[in-house]
């Protein structure tokens, strides 16, 4: 069994994100510049916008972070949004989502200039994804692909199971999979809460996709040996040995699957690096002007 480590894999790809960044310093021109605009105290987004700002740091990107209060208007957030899409210094800009429940999260997306767009969330991005035209892709999915890639993990042919349709990750999933490239080639069927004997769908395949976002809902029974797991999930449970009362674990029952799988993701370290990491990766890709729209 193979612990696709990813944390170690997206140290690598920084360094060699860092290394070109360099190289645009040496050339007199300023580097990467990527804002991210948190409104609210969510913890989890401050953890995940926090993670995104250092990472920043690691590559010698500029980064901004916009902080809102959560009595934050829609009005005030979109004007933020618009001097974001107009300021020439910075490259791409995200804004962490969720939003408090007064903001409509899609007329904040369907607001940001797709050619900033480095989450990839705006229709016109995922549209051309979807027709396999260069866009920005999101930071999970192709931090999945990444880590599939650099481990020497073929897709083709292969029988990708998806469990979870969201926006962001599960339907991008299945796009990419199943598309005509290098890293996809994949026969993929996309489940969700509504299917029908789950573990029958997930023990047909080679490769799993967790991202449901129920702690441990993969467990042994649902998969077969040698299965490739990736685990998208990062729930917070309740563990009284630890200190903080609390630890991250994924959708997969990591203890008793990792032991039938070929290869499995560990939570932390596993996904959660490598989207932050793609992240970085759309931003050089703003900064270097690489999709003509
Ligand atoms: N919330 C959870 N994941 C993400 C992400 O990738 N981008 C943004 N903007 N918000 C998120």
């Amino acid at each position: 069994m193979v612990v696709l480590d990813g944390k170690a894999l997206s140290t690598t790809i920084k360094n060699e994100i860092r290394v070109e960044v360099d190289q645009i310093i040496a050339r007199g021109e300023r580097p990467p510049h990527l804002a991210a605009v948190l409104v609210g105290n969510n913890p989890a987004s401050e953890a995940y916008v926090g993670n995104k700002v250092r990472s920043c740091e690691q590559v010698g990107f500029s980064s901004t972070l916009i902080r809102r209060p959560e009595s934050t208007t829609e009005e005030e957030l979109l004007h933020i949004v618009r001097d974001l899409n107009e300021d020439p210094d910075v490259d791409g800009f995200i804004v962490q989502l969720p939003l408090p429940q007064h903001i409509n999260e899609e007329k904040v997306t369907l607001a940001i200039d797709p050619k900033k767009d480095v989450d990839g969330f705006h229709p016109l991005n995922f549209g051309r994804m979807a027709q396999g035209l260069p866009a920005y892709l999101p930071a999970t999915p192709q931090g999945i692909l990444l880590l599939l890639e650099r481990n020497d993990i073929e897709t083709s042919g292969q029988h990708v199971v998806i469990v979870g349709r969201s926006n962001i990750v599960g339907t991008p999933m299945g796009l990419l999979l199943s598309r005509k490239d290098k890293m996809g080639n994949a026969t993929v069927t996309m489940t969700h809460s509504r299917t029908k004997d789950l573990a029958s769908e997930t023990r047909r395949a080679d490769i799993i996709v967790a991202a449901i976002g129920i702690p441990h809902f993969i467990t042994a029974d649902m998969v077969k040996d040698g299965v490739v797991v990736i685990d998208v999930g990062i729930n917070r449970i309740a563990d009284a040995s630890r200190k903080s009362g609390s630890r991250l674990v994924g959708d997969v029952d990591y203890d008793a699957v990792a032991p039938k799988s070929k290869a499995i993701t560990p939570v932390p370290g596993g996904v959660g690096p490598m989207t932050v990491t793609a992240l970085m990766l759309n931003t050089l890709k703003a900064r270097r002007k690489e999709i003509s729209y």
